[in-house]
């Protein structure tokens, strides 16, 4: 990893294997340096082969269960737990069971309550009482949102119910072959993820180079929410060549990029 301080860093793995490794050891390796302050952690598609790549050498005990609270970064609203569409039963099933993690201690973002204001209070608060966001895990929606915080979303977003875009309903349909995607969803704000000390970013495939382009190398914008990532103390991006091509180590204002 090299880079100028303030800048992004971006590592391009060369293969799936290498992602999910290069994933693993950028999580791992931020947990070693400072294991305070809580770890929110996105699910879809693009975290799996990280996470079972960190469940697998857990399962070999070169990783002991984090240390560190772990949060929920977003929910369908309407979704019961039980339902294993729900992304905490995602998160469960891929994150919590493998490492061990007490499902009962994560700090959860709930799609159920009759109050969602009070809901997101609550839930800013209790991570507020965890120490802050050390460490946010996200992905990066096809439009550029991270977590729900879709497009329009500014730096200051709340934690809030928002109504899905169509492009978002579009790509959460793969992940139960086109079974019916509820229309809202809640989420960490944007805000609060801008207030982590570190974010990984994971992007992977081809067709999320243009967004990843715009998201590192164009001008922030709330249409794209991911371009306010680049504030934070540290940004890094795990990618892959797919997702990298074109882009230059000068538009992301690295020196160069690295490719393992
Ligand atoms: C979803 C989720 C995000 C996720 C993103 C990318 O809508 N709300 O948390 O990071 O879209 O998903 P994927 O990794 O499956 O492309």
């Amino acid at each position: 990893m090299s880079s100028r301080d303030g800048d992004a860093e971006l590592l391009v793995a060369s293969s799936d294997a290498a992602f999910a490794r290069l994933g693993a050891d950028v999580i791992r390796g931020v947990w070693d340096d400072c294991p305070e302050g809580a770890t929110i952690l996105a699910t879809g598609w693009t975290p799996i082969p990280v996470f079972r790549e960190l469940a697998a050498r857990h399962a070999r005990r070169e990783l002991s269960t984090p240390q560190c609270p772990i949060v929920q970064l977003d929910e369908y609203v309407g979704l019961e737990d039980s339902d294993p569409r729900s992304l905490f039963a995602w998160l469960d099933r891929e994150f919590l069971t493998p490492l061990e993690v007490d499902a009962s201690s994560v700090i959860r973002l709930r799609g159920t309550t009759a109050d969602s204001e009070q809901e997101c209070s609550r839930f800013d608060a209790a991570v507020a009482a965890a120490g802050g966001l050390h460490l946010a895990v996200l992905g990066l929606g096809p439009n550029g949102h991270v977590g729900f915080n879709e497009p329009p979303s500014g730096p200051n977003a709340r934690t809030r119910v928002v109504p899905l875009s169509p492009e978002s309903i579009a790509s959460n349909a793969r992940y139960w072959s086109g079974a019916e995607v509820p229309v809202e969803g809640i989420t960490a704000g944007l805000g609060l993820l801008l207030s982590a000390d570190v974010v990984v970013l994971l992007v992977a495939g081809a067709h999320k180079r243009e967004i990843l382009r715009r998201s590192v190398a164009g001008p922030e914008s709330p249409e794209v929410p991911a371009s306010y990532l680049r504030r934070v103390p540290r940004l890094i991006i795990v990618t892959d060549d797919d997702a990298a091509a074109g882009l230059t180590p000068e538009e992301i204002g690295s020196r160069h990029l690295p490719r393992i």
